[in-house]
């Protein structure tokens, strides 16, 4: 997969690749990222980027020629998808991340100010996405955010496949605990179905557990999952009594 990113501070994003999956998986070649600098593309002496808004009122645009001459030139030679990263755009999931992660070239615009001039959105992008409903000062992080979660599913970028199969939200609910030597730490045991051995036991334990979290901290997921009637069974023990 080739990623392209289109910003204004590129040195936000840099020191992030180069660092742990996104790194392996760069240098294992399943992955190229470019992050280019938005004045690069300008023609003007000033490296003019932004303007006043038409009709007035606070805060500057984007102007629209940099971004066409960007978004032309880094896909010349292949079709890209190309995402503005906005609060107005739709919400990043897990399910997004893993359906991006099956294109072959992501072309990502970060906005900046008050956002872009209108008629990139209509000519050149071609999906919008939220990291989350708050506003950041511009689309580095939620960029770096989308390229972290995407490149992380890319095949071969975890040295262990099944550990991210079982992540949060890889099937809907949320991730069970975890424990780590020693058994014992500051009086705290680690949960005797883990040290069991019985393997029927372990993932009964962490299905439940995954129930419990989920049913406690993101009830609304459980909705949308398929309960078994054990399930239902365990939820309901957990339930205070009346
Ligand atoms: N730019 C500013 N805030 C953002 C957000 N929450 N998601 C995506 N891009 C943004």
């Amino acid at each position: 997969m080739r990623i392209d990113v289109i910003a204004l501070f590129p040195e936000i994003i840099l020191p992030a690749l180069q660092v742990g999956i996104l790194k392996r998986t760069q240098d294992a070649g399943n992955l190229t990222i470019n992050v280019h600098n938005l004045r690069d593309f300008t023609a003007d002496r000033h490296q003019t980027v932004d303007d006043y808004p038409y009709g007035g009122g606070a805060g500057m645009i984007m102007k629209p020629e940099p971004l066409f001459t960007a978004v032309r030139t880094l896909s010349r030679d292949s079709t890209a998808r190309v995402i503005y990263l906005t609060p107005q755009g739709t919400p990043f999931t897990q399910s997004l991340a893993e359906a991006l992660s099956l294109e072959s070239h992501l072309l990502l615009i970060c906005g900046r100010y008050k956002g872009i001039d209108e008629r990139v959105r209509m000519k050149l992008v071609t999906n919008e996405i939220s990291i989350g409903d708050y506003v950041l000062s511009g689309g580095e992080i939620p960029a770096l955010v989308l390229i972290d979660a995407v490149g992380r599913v890319l095949p071969r970028a975890l040295g262990d496949y099944e550990s991210a199969q079982g992540d949060s939200f890889s099937q809907e609910l949320l991730d069970h605990p975890h424990y780590t030597r020693p058994a014992e730490f500051e009086g705290m045991t680690v949960p005797e179905a883990l040290l069991s051995g019985n393997h029927e036991k372990i993932t009964e334990w962490r299905h439940e557990q995954s129930l419990k979290r989920t049913a406690e901290q993101r009830p609304e997921l459980l909705e949308k999952y398929q309960l078994t009637e054990e399930d239902i069974a365990y939820l309901d023990s957990q339930k205070p009594e009346r």
